[in-house]
């Protein structure tokens, strides 16, 4: 079993975005609430130079940095990119906040990054499913309950170890805008409890497997 980030707790995270920027900008929110002391957000990288969310870099005075995946002929190349910008900024986490890149975890960043998926994985995840198409699909299927999955990220899409997850009822009258705006309000608790609990060093990893340990 390997505890996170016991000695060292402070999260120095490299936020990355490809769209709107509403779950960046909630974490924002939550720092300037006061909350999430002992994270910070120094880099914000966006896959696509018109992301919305790009505004939102200058609340926390973060460097706002554009890797554009277009201009790269394969992840590793793009990897390489975004990796050069986290050590520039000294980051010792990432984030990934509506990041609909892929992104290769290298070993050393192993269970150093999250991802937040709009759904109760292991339903509804994986390639091809993102944004709305998600929501749809739960709709689709018939659940009664949706919610959200804040998970370690791994090689293998939406598969890592989960850290919490946040459900909601699915009603009858819902459609993929009705239900994604449910879902995005109990998003915008988990993202940030996940990350106070990894800040405050109180997650574990064991394989698969996470663990959120009392400290007391
Ligand atoms: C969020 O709902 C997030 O969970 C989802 O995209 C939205 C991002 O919105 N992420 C995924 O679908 C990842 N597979 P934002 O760009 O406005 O923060």
């Amino acid at each position: 079993m390997s505890a996170m980030n016991q000695q060292t707790p402070s999260l120095r995270c490299a936020v990355l975005i490809s769209g709107g920027g509403r779950t960046l900008k909630n974490l924002l929110d939550y720092k300037s609430a006061g909350r999430l002391t002992d994270v910070c957000f120094p880099l914000v990288v966006s896959s696509s130079p018109t992301a919305a969310g790009l505004q939102y870099a200058a609340l926390c005075n973060a460097d706002a940095k554009v890797v554009d995946r277009k201009e790269f002929d394969s992840d590793d190349a793009f990897s390489d990119a975004i990796y050069a910008l986290i050590e520039q900024s000294q980051c010792n986490f990432i984030v990934m906040a509506g990041f609909m890149r892929k992104l290769i975890i290298r070993p050393e960043w192993e269970n150093k990054v999250v991802n937040i998926h709009p759904s109760l994985i292991p339903s509804f995840c994986g390639t091809g499913f993102y944004g709305k198409k998600v929501h749809q699909a739960a709709i689709d299927y018939g659940v009664k309950v949706s919610g959200c999955t804040v998970h370690f990220v791994t090689n293998e899409v939406d598969n890592g170890p989960i850290i919490l997850q946040k459900t909601v009822p699915v009603y009858s009258d819902d459609n993929a805008d009705s239900l994604a705006a449910r879902v995005l309000e109990v998003e915008f608790q988990a993202l940030p409890e996940a990350l106070e609990l990894i800040a405050a060093g109180r997650v574990t990893v064991d394989g698969r497997k996470t663990n959120i340990i009392n400290l007391d």
